[in-house]
């Protein structure tokens, strides 16, 4: 790799060119707008702050400090806290119906790591990973980051089109990797049907790439039953699993469940990159998890937290616009995904929705490629049922504005 210098100033310090090339997130940069007074935010993805469980996580840390201080504060194995791998493996078992092994359970620092060391374990610079279109920005971040070709495939209401895949793969095309969100997809809220699952698990096997399922929304099914990953249909996948979305994204902790071929390259990169995951996060969430009566008590109360916001947002756009948004009908997750239908930019629908005060993500910024000029994303969770009716009615006097 050639070295680059920077310009100017800072004409003496090298460059990486793959991290000089880029970009910062658009949601991390919209992050900052949105916390200006007033602002309600649709656009930032964080989940929902009051639903993080505070008293019973202060308890827990309190126990653990006082009763075990060695195993919260000292380094630890680079695979992860044995008793919280031990449970992911027992609940990855039960919700593919396969056996998963101990060893093959690895904690991660959230699930964007183990995006991270997967793809850096699986490819070269230059290698190709196919994506989802709209496909979610940290993936493209991370996978550009690492040198990777980003060849996307279109998301329609059934996720990820495995038929349209299929068709390129037929016609050549040789990725290393293919990277799907299959539950309440970021950014459009999209859950891959089983038939497609099965289909993908079956591709993965006869073209030799590997399926690296990001599934972190996994639990927030607002019907209380998750869908079947699909390991459940194949050995050539990667489940990627997190606790951000049900416990809280602050700790960190998330997992990568491989197969076996790949555990010990995976889990030396792990410990060149970090030496492992917070030892207080995992014990803290292992502590958590271990009362199965809270925790299916707590995924109730989150599901329905999340599920009543989603209702209210999609309920108050359904008044202020009618025919002239489609969304998709939230059944899980923390998005919903409009469509404009008469012809409205949402890139230039959006400073005017900053005067009025209301912030979302417009779809093109999930595009690899040109699409998406009518859609936008719009984040519930962070807001009440009234916030996001008045976040509503902003858009409309902003859309007002827009179409004159
Ligand atoms: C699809 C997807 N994967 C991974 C992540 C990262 O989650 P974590 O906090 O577990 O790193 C996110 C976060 O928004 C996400 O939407």
């Amino acid at each position: 790799m050639p070295v680059t210098l920077l310009p100017g100033p800072f004409l003496d310090f090298p460059l990486n060119p793959l991290v000089g090339r880029l970009e910062s997130s658009a949601i991390r940069d919209m992050l900052a707008v949105a916390g200006r007074p007033g602002m309600l935010s649709l656009a930032g993805g964080l989940p929902a702050g009051d639903l993080f469980p505070v008293d019973r996580l202060a308890r827990v840390v309190a126990g653990l400090l006082a009763t075990d201080p060695g195993l919260a504060l000292q380094y630890g194995p680079t695979e992860g806290h044995e008793p919280l791998r031990a449970w992911i493996a027992a609940y990855e078992s039960l919700r593919c119906g396969r056996e998963v092994a101990l060893d093959q359970v690895l904690v991660t620092a959230g699930s964007q790591q183990a995006l991270d060391l997967v793809a850096r374990t699986l490819c070269s610079p230059g290698d190709t990973i196919v994506v989802e279109e709209p496909g979610y920005l940290g993936a493209l971040q991370v996978l550009r980051a690492a040198g990777i070709r980003l060849v996307p495939v279109p998301v329609d209401a059934d996720g990820l089109d495995v038929e349209n895949l299929a068709v390129r793969l037929a016609a050549g095309l040789r990725p290393v990797a293919v990277h799907t969100v299959t539950s309440f997809q970021n950014p459009s809220g999209t859950t891959l049907r089983e038939p497609r699952r099965r289909m993908l698990a079956a591709l993965a096997d006869r073209y030799g790439f590997v399926v690296v399922e990001d599934d972190p929304y996994a639990e927030l099914c607002f019907d209380g039953r998750p869908r079947p990953p699909v390991r459940s249909f194949g050995d050539r996948v990667v489940t990627l699993g997190s606790f951000s979305k049900t416990v809280a994204p602050g700790l960190r902790v998330g997992w990568a469940v491989l197969p076996q071929p790949l555990v010990t390259p995976v889990v030396r990169l792990k410990q060149a990159a970090d030496l492992h995951t917070s030892a207080l996060g995992q014990a803290a969430i292992s502590g958590l998890v271990a009362d199965r009566r809270w925790w299916r008590g707590h995924l109730d109360t989150v599901r329905a937290g999340y599920s009543r916001r989603a209702t209210a947002l999609a309920d108050a756009l359904g008044d202020v616009f009618g025919a002239r948004l489609t969304l998709n009908s939230p059944s899980g997750g923390m998005f919903l995904w409009g469509r404009f239908t008469d012809g409205t930019s949402t890139a230039e629908l959006l400073p005017r929705a900053l005067d009025r005060g209301v912030i979302f993500v417009p779809g093109v910024e999930f595009h690899t490629g040109p699409g998406g000029e009518g859609t936008l994303r719009l984040a519930y969770a962070t807001n009440t049922p009234d916030g996001l009716a008045e976040a509503a009615r902003r858009l409309r006097d902003a859309h007002a504005g827009l179409r004159g």
